[in-house]
């Protein structure tokens, strides 16, 4: 069976005390709760993972990293790369988020090697991608879609799917208040399956965690999480509030 995943992605928000703080608020809410299948994973920013794995472990919140280059080392000054996370203990990687598309330049083609490098050091990956408002009012988000995963993900083998779960953000829903409806959102992730059928073989896209993120919060989570592909969610501004991010968690 899938694993359902809550993920909390910070972006630039808590500094170190405030990371400590809601790391421990969130141990404590979801210790009383039986989480199954259900994976629980906080984002903080780079310079607060090694503490924030630290705080984590002997619980079953799980940490992982925003981004990270695709070189091994070297002189790319600012920048983070896979070993390093894996140094400090970090386990999971989000890569192709909206935001480092449309701030930073990254690419697809770019992506792909971010994927590759991630991979080659037993990091999972967290792939964001999806369509913009005007790819939407077109009625293109599938294609934009397809392509999405065909130049960043494509040239994996079924077997590298193991450690990738899928992140559908509609960059229109991202810190909009706006959501995908629950039936939007369930479309799409039937349809990237099915892409993924096609591509690799029915086990392979039934395997896969596909999340939903983009505007989730405590009073459309368990609609949205109720739909048959919908195996979670990326979770941006309600995951800095401890009793939102909970009460998305026991949505499942
Ligand atoms: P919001 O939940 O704030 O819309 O952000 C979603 C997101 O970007 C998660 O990666």
């Amino acid at each position: 069976m899938r694993k359902h995943i809550v993920a909390g992605n910070w972006k630039m928000n808590n500094d170190l005390k405030a990371t400590k703080k809601l790391i421990k608020q969130i141990k404590k809410s979801i210790k009383k709760i039986e989480l199954n299948t259900t994976r629980v994973i906080v984002a903080p920013t780079f310079v607060n993972l090694a503490s924030a794995v630290k705080r984590s472990k002997k619980s079953k919140l799980e940490v992982a990293a925003q981004n990270m280059h695709q070189a091994k080392h070297g002189a790319y000054t600012g920048e983070v790369s896979a070993e390093m996370l894996k140094s400090v203990g970090v386990k999971t990687v989000i890569l192709g988020h909206s935001e480092r598309r449309a701030y930073f330049g990254e690419t697809d083609e770019l992506l792909a090697e971010k994927v590759n490098a991630a991979l080659a050091n037993k990091l999972e990956v967290i792939f964001c991608f999806g369509e913009e408002l005007e790819d939407r009012k077109a009625g293109n988000q599938e294609a934009v879609v397809e392509s999405q995963l065909n130049k960043a993900l494509f040239h994996l083998d079924a077997e590298a799917f193991r450690h990738i779960v899928l992140a559908y953000e509609p960059v229109w829903a991202i810190g909009t208040g706006e959501t995908a409806t629950p039936d939007q959102a369930q479309d799409m992730h039937a349809f990237i399956r099915k892409t993924l059928a096609n591509k690799y073989d029915a086990d392979t896209a039934d395997g896969v965690t596909i999340l939903y993120g983009g505007s989730v919060k405590p009073n459309n989570a368990k609609e949205i999480f109720g739909k048959p592909d919908v195996d979670g969610g990326l979770i941006g501004g309600a995951s800095l509030n401890p009793e939102d991010f909970f009460a998305i968690v026991n949505a499942f």
